[in-house]
């Protein structure tokens, strides 16, 4: 059997600086050169509408299947007043439909997140592990991996410049790399 693996990596934010693409670029760096990772363009997904779930819009169909093809999601998730963002919500219910067609189930998550407040993100995390798990998704439990004021931790190249963040989200990604290999074996 094939050891290659991949992670589609999914950020709550289409803001064109945003930190958490950031997080993500640097979390591909992190991956062991075996997993092909991809970073989901979700700049075009529109807005959630049950009419249109039995004839579904081409940038969904597009993200429903790299999604489909990976072992593993990985989402860097910003903080909107207390919780994930509406981008990121409205992805996600994308990700889930038609009913009995969901892109994610069975799948490992990693969440990692970023945001220029003092908690990390902390409050977004939680509500997206939650809605994750009510997904059927395996979500990776520790470690946490909180960027609070991540604005002063990155340098000019993008690099994390915190050493613990960067060992945090090492271990993170091990533990993804690790859940999503025994899946796949599993299935
Ligand atoms: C509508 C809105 C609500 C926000 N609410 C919070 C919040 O509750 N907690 C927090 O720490 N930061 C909050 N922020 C600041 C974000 O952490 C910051 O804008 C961050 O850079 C967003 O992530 P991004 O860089 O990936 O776009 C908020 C920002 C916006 C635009």
């Amino acid at each position: 059997m094939s050891e290659s693996l991949k992670i589609v990596g999914i950020a709550g934010s289409l803001r064109k600086q945003s930190y958490n693409r950031q997080l993500l670029k640097i979390a591909g760096e992190l991956l062991p050169k075996e997993v092909e990772f991809v970073i989901a363009d979700i700049s075009a997904i529109p807005l959630f509408n049950e009419d249109l779930e039995n004839d579904l819009p081409g940038p969904v169909v597009d993200l429903k299947q790299t999604v489909q093809s990976a072992d593993a999601v990985l989402f860097a998730t910003p903080e909107y007043n207390g919780s994930i963002s509406g981008v990121l919500k409205n992805v996600i219910d994308w990700l889930t439909r038609p009913r009995g067609q969901s892109s994610v189930s069975g799948k490992p998550a990693g969440i990692i997140g970023g945001t220029t407040g003092m908690f990390g993100a902390v409050n977004a995390q939680m509500h997206l592990r939650h809605i994750l798990s009510l997904l059927n998704m395996y979500v990776i439990p520790q470690p946490l991996v909180l960027v609070s004021q991540i604005q002063n931790k990155l340098d000019a190249q993008g690099h994390l410049t915190d050493a613990t963040a960067q060992q945090f989200l090492q271990q993170h990604l091990d533990r993804l790399v690790q859940a999503a290999k025994r899946i796949k074996i599993e299935n």
